[in-house]
């Protein structure tokens, strides 16, 4: 059976404390960390950016997984990646699918890992074409935007589309509303990734709930 790679996101972590909330899922078992950049305009809320990204890069050694729920994110993947960020997913409604291509490709000449997300509304029809280019897809399940929400079933189907139209070595992770039992679900459909904010950061033992995630 695949791997299954978790990714804590820091959205739940302090921010006062994040050194000590990163070296937490460090040591307790977390594959990558998930950093989920928001500009106020593809999603209503601000959360962190390029010089958090550099800092917390100097505290890990684990992978840094940046999520980039921003409009024209081709204007700051080049400042990501010199911030030590590992893998780059932007947003399938966030560029011209006519540019989609030239991002994706940018991404990759900078050596860091390309992933596409595609939010709840999304088809995933429309993402089939840049699959063979792309190192990971990210199927949110619930609206981008905040940390919290209730998992939705319907995205979790959408999975099993993106797998069987993939090569295997594509990297398929969910994003929202993950917990041991909804994470049971996608990984059944074909998920390999997954993020998971409240479930880990709210939890009383940190390791038992990244444990239960890979199960
Ligand atoms: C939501 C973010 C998620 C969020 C997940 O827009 O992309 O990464 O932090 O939080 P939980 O796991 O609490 O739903
Ligand atoms: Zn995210």
């Amino acid at each position: 059976m695949t791997k299954v790679i978790v990714s804590p996101s820091i959205l739940s972590a302090d921010f006062a404390n994040l050194e000590r909330d990163i070296k937490l899922v460090e040591s307790n078992g977390a594959d990558w960390i998930h950093v989920d950049v928001m500009d106020g305009h593809f999603v209503p809320n601000i959360t962190i950016g390029i010089p958090v990204v550099k800092s917390i890069r100097k505290v890990t050694l684990l992978p840094l997984d940046v999520h980039l729920m921003i409009e024209n994110p081709q204007k700051y993947i080049e400042d990501f990646a010199k911030a030590g960020a590992d893998i780059l997913t932007i947003h399938f409604e966030a560029v011209k699918k006519e540019d989609l291509r030239s991002v994706i490709e940018h991404i990759r000449s900078l050596g860091v890992k390309a992933g596409l997300s595609i939010k709840p509304k999304t088809n995933p029809q429309e993402i089939l074409e840049f699959l063979p280019m792309l190192d990971l897809v990210l199927v949110m399940t619930v609206e981008p935007g905040f940390g919290g929400q209730k998992f939705m079933p319907d995205c979790a189907e959408k999975i099993k589309i993106i797998k069987s139209n993939s090569e295997s070595e594509l990297i398929i992770q969910v994003d929202g509303g993950i917990n041991d039992e909804t994470a049971k679900i996608c990984i059944e459909n074909g998920a390999t990734s997954l993020v998971a904010g409240n479930y880990i950061y709210k939890a009383d033992d940190v390791k038992n709930a990244i444990e239960s995630l890979k199960l």
